[in-house]
């Protein structure tokens, strides 16, 4: 039984996920949290990080004939089975630096990098609210860039500079828990999307 079980899983596809984080601090919780991921992360699959912070601002005079790094971002995200965004509030909202990749990955009209795309998000914050209402705001832009978003586990890690340990540890094994459901649930979606 035991043999079948693991003949069945070693079937099971590699999923590559593309995380896309909303912070470019150097010693960013949010960077810390993908970390987290990348250390719960089922075995089999892996985790490939887009690194937004040298994209230029988006033009859209540009979006024909993009700078190298759009077309490297676009590439990572058609190459996925699957988007993860990690990302901070500012203002009650989705960073600059993430919409901004948001903006360019979706162009140019009707090369939308995210089309039909398994997705799932998770934050913190150092307030109260974990991100939620940048999280909640950045559904609202999954909508349009036709994203299959995870609706559950939602990931919001309240208070991070306590959640955290100085070495960028989750101290919260209920969170870390999430984290770990929220990548399950995600391969799972995107296994289920493809059939
Ligand atoms: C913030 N921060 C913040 N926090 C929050 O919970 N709600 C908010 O609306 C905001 N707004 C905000 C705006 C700007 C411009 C900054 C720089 C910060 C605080 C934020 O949670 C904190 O800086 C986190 O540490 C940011 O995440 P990283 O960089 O640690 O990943």
């Amino acid at each position: 039984m035991a043999a079948r079980i693991l003949a069945f899983l070693s079937e099971r596809p590699m999923s590559t996920i593309v995380a896309l984080v909303g912070s470019l601090r150097a010693k960013s919780y949010n960077r810390a949290l993908l970390n987290v991921a990348i250390e719960l992360l089922p075995s089999g699959h892996r985790i490939e990080i887009a690194e937004i912070g040298e994209l230029p601002l988006f033009n859209e005079d540009l979006e024909a004939n993009p700078p190298a790094s759009v077309s490297k971002l676009k590439q990572q995200i058609a190459a996925a089975d699957a988007v993860l965004f990690v990302t901070p509030e500012y203002n009650y909202s989705v960073p600059g630096v993430l919409k901004n990749a948001i903006d360019w990955a979706s162009r140019p009209y009707g090369k939308n990098s995210f089309e039909g795309k398994p997705a799932a998000i998770m934050g913190a914050s150092v307030g109260n609210l974990g991100s939620a209402r940048a999280q909640y705001h950045l559904r609202q832009i999954a909508v349009f860039l036709d994203l299959k978003l995870l609706n559950k586990p939602e990931v919001m890690v309240p208070n991070a500079s306590k959640s955290f340990d100085g070495e960028g540890k989750l101290v919260s094994e209920d969170s870390r828990k999430n984290v770990q459901k929220l990548l399950e649930s995600l391969i799972a979606w995107a296994e289920k999307l493809r059939g």
